[in-house]
């Protein structure tokens, strides 16, 4: 579409800004609390808050304190959140054996939630990372991430997560093959609703640090993750995953991070229509709470800034640390 316009003085851009009401009339995108994806930290223990120190306003739950904020959240309107545990330190084995346990941490949470609040979503995260003595999403041999082996591993901790009542499993590993493998199980188990959000588009991304804090996994980290995650200067290639995975059974897909990667969003939603979800990460979330904390930028604004443009880069929904708060500015 080539824009036309009468040329100065016909056309006064300024006319149409001049007041909010008319501001509001000619917005094209707007963000709404059913956009919001909440993910949340959990821990074992009892009325236990722990704060994440590189999240600020951020804390690991115990599953007595999640309950009580899931509501909040849900009581808001916000549709989903997005469970992550920090394991203890003592389960986190080279076999990632806890990862499948149907009485971990996770699923646990999982039938914990919807025995509460059973319309509100529950989504889960499908990789080893938390589970793993040495911090990779994938099982480890001489310093080799095994892809096939992982993919076993994967579906059996995707299978646990369905037989928890999961909604949705997000599979974060970019092990290749992975969403097909679910799929397939989770049709021969009778699972045959519960929906894949994969994490198609995810790059090796430096934005992840505080996360790994959250579940305990940085330090434990040998090396790094670019042998599966995606080399940041790519952008076709985003393109064939997100077609590899929707091809294999991916319902919804989704690009991570997000902000440094809105052309990937906008790239992915024209190319497949598909319902396109974009991960704030860690990092992100970080950068704006640190410089709202030093005076620099206004938190409330730069907030709702950064996920309106994710609506106008054509996703469907964000994953956001900022759900709560972004769900409170909304309704007033
Ligand atoms: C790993 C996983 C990561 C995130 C979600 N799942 C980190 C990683 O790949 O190392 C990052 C989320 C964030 O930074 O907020 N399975």
């Amino acid at each position: 579409m080539i824009p036309t316009f009468a040329p100065f003085p016909a056309t006064r851009f300024r006319r149409m800004r001049r007041t909010a009401a008319l501001r509001d009339l000619m917005q094209e995108h707007r963000l709404s609390v059913a956009d919001l994806i909440w993910p949340v930290f959990i821990r074992d223990g009892a009325e236990v808050e722990e704060p994440i120190a590189s999240m600020p306003g951020v804390a690991r739950l115990s599953l007595d304190r999640l309950v009580r904020k899931a509501e909040a959240a849900h009581r808001l309107g916000i549709p989903a959140i997005c469970l992550f545990p920090y394991t203890d330190q003592s389960l986190r084995t080279e076999t990632c054996d806890e990862a499948w346990n149907p009485d971990n941490l996770t699923n646990r949470a999982i039938r914990l939630l919807k025995s509460e609040f059973p319309d509100l979503a529950v989504m889960t995260d499908v990789a080893l990372d938390p589970y793993n003595a040495n911090g990779h999403d994938g099982l480890v041999r001489d310093g080799v991430i095994l892809n096939d082996e992982s993919v076993e591993a994967l579906v059996r901790m995707a299978l646990a997560q369905a037989e928890s009542g999961a909604d949705i499993l997000g599979p974060s590993d970019m092990m290749d093959g992975r969403i097909g493998a679910m799929r397939k199980a989770l049709e021969s188990a009778g699972h045959t609703d519960v929906t894949i959000l994969s994490y198609a588009a995810k790059y090796a991304s430096a934005f992840y640090g505080p996360f790994r804090d959250a579940v305990g996994a940085g330090a434990r980290l040998v090396g790094d993750k670019k042998t599966y995650q995606m080399n940041p200067g790519n952008t076709d290639e985003a393109l064939r995953l997100v077609a590899r995975d929707l091809a294999e059974g991916a319902d919804m897909v989704m690009v991570k991070p997000g902000m440094p990667y809105l052309d990937i969003c906008r790239r992915v939603k024209d190319a497949f229509g598909a319902p396109t979800y974009a991960y704030q990460v860690s990092g992100e979330y970080a950068m704006i709470m640190a410089a709202a904390r030093n005076g620099w930028i206004d938190e409330g604004k730069a907030m709702a800034e950064s996920l309106l443009c994710f609506k106008r880069a054509g996703c469907d929904g964000i994953l956001t640390y900022f759900a709560p708060s972004m769900a409170q500015m909304l309704q007033g």
